[in-house]
């Protein structure tokens, strides 16, 4: 159910938005606003999960002035420029705008702008994140295997898979069985569903864990598609797949942020991780993913700022940083080897705080 906010002074087309929304079972009105600052306000008490903004707003204010102020505060709400066929407007998610509608509008442009999937469209039961990186050691693995931990230990039912086909590492933080099975002991097509059970290893807290192969020469036995299969295959056991994904751009990489629904961007303010991060993020945008799901920055070892600021790296990007994580050398060095998330061996740390955050950021995203 989408919980959408209405931004329109005209009456007439407010009304007609209105019918058009209560018709719309997968949406619900929470709000009708005819100025900007009360629609600031209702965006703070009511997070919506979408707002929709008559373009052509009357006042100081235009519609896409309010669409980057809404943007700015509340990044994970999906933007929706109400317009009418004389004044076209494209989507540019940079600049506030997910989606447009253009009046008067059917039922199933609505459905797309507000990205209500078909009727009968199977649709996965969790949600699939992605830990990337264009840089190697930039946390992927570390934030990876204690967001599947934090997010079980909220309730939820998760998966975390290693997407890393050749010299993966969550075999090794975690107290894995040398003779644990992996991905490539899955059947192909429509076996790997049932299969799937068979593999999978239960980790801490009840976190179910498919690893990546156990030898360098089996990642050549990974076709692409199988390795996006069943991490779909998860999503629909698991409230949530967290995956750890490599750094290299290969057609296995591809495969799994295709199938991501939230891209979770690991990055440090070291030059070099921001201009490689600007390079994935163009190769992102170039790919079409930019509007169809969140791509999150999740800033590691933040406290080396070595200069950045959380705003210059938001700008430079132009995309939100949902979570800094702090530098704790002993804890996390300690939890790798001991082979137990710092969530759960040090849940007072700087770290396991940093962490929970990050869990209640995607949690809420979840909700929309
Ligand atoms: N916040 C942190 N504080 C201290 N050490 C950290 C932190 N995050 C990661 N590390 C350390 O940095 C190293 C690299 O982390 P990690 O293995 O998670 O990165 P990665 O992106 O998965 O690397 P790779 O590209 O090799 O897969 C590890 O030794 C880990 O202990
Ligand atoms: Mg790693």
């Amino acid at each position: 159910m989408k919980r959408v906010l209405l931004i329109e002074d005209l009456p007439q087309v407010a009304q007609h938005l209105q019918q058009m929304l209560a018709r719309e079972k997968e949406a619900e009105l929470v709000g009708a606003e005819k100025d900007p600052d009360s629609a600031m306000t209702r965006i703070t008490t009511e997070k919506p999960d979408v707002v929709m903004i008559d373009a052509l707003l009357q006042g100081k204010v235009t519609g896409f002035d309010l669409a980057k102020r809404i943007r700015s505060v509340s990044p994970g709400t999906r933007i929706i420029i109400v317009t009418v066929p004389q004044r076209p407007v494209d989507p540019k998610p940079d600049q506030g705008v997910d989606a447009v509608f253009v009046l008067p509008g059917g039922a199933i442009e609505l459905a797309n702008a507000l990205a209500i999937p078909p009727k009968g469209a199977i649709r996965p039961k969790g949600k699939m994140i992605v830990c990337y990186s264009p840089k190697g050691g930039s946390g992927k693995t570390t934030i990876a295997v204690n967001l599947a931990t934090i997010l079980r230990r909220r309730g939820s039912s998760v998966a975390l898979m290693d997407g890393v086909m050749q010299f993966g590492s969550l075999r090794y933080v975690l107290q894995v069985p040398p003779s644990t099975r992996s991905i490539v002991d899955l059947p192909t097509g429509q076996g790997m569903k049932t299969s799937l059970s068979e593999v999978l290893w239960e980790g801490p807290s009840g976190i179910a864990v498919l690893l990546g192969p156990s030898r360098p020469e089996e990642a050549d036995l990974m076709a692409a598609p199988d390795v996006a299969n069943a991490m779909t295959m998860l999503a629909q056991d698991h409230d949530y797949v967290v995956v750890d994904a490599p750094s290299r751009l290969t057609d296995d990489t591809l495969a799994v942020l295709d199938a991501a629904d939230v891209i979770l961007l690991i990055v440090t303010y070291m030059q070099a991780s921001v201009a490689n991060t600007k390079a994935a993020v163009d190769t992102f945008e170039a790919l079409g993913y930019k509007g169809t799901k969140p791509i999150l920055l999740v800033v590691n070892q933040s406290d080396s700022m070595a200069g950045m600021s959380k705003g210059g790296i938001e700008h430079t990007l132009n995309l939100p940083v949902v979570a800094e994580i702090p530098t704790d050398w002993k804890t996390v060095a300690e939890s790798l080897n001991k082979q137990q998330p710092f969530v759960l061996s040090s849940p007072n740390s700087a770290v396991s705080k940093a962490m929970d955050s990050l869990a209640n950021s995607l949690v809420t995203q979840q909700r929309r």
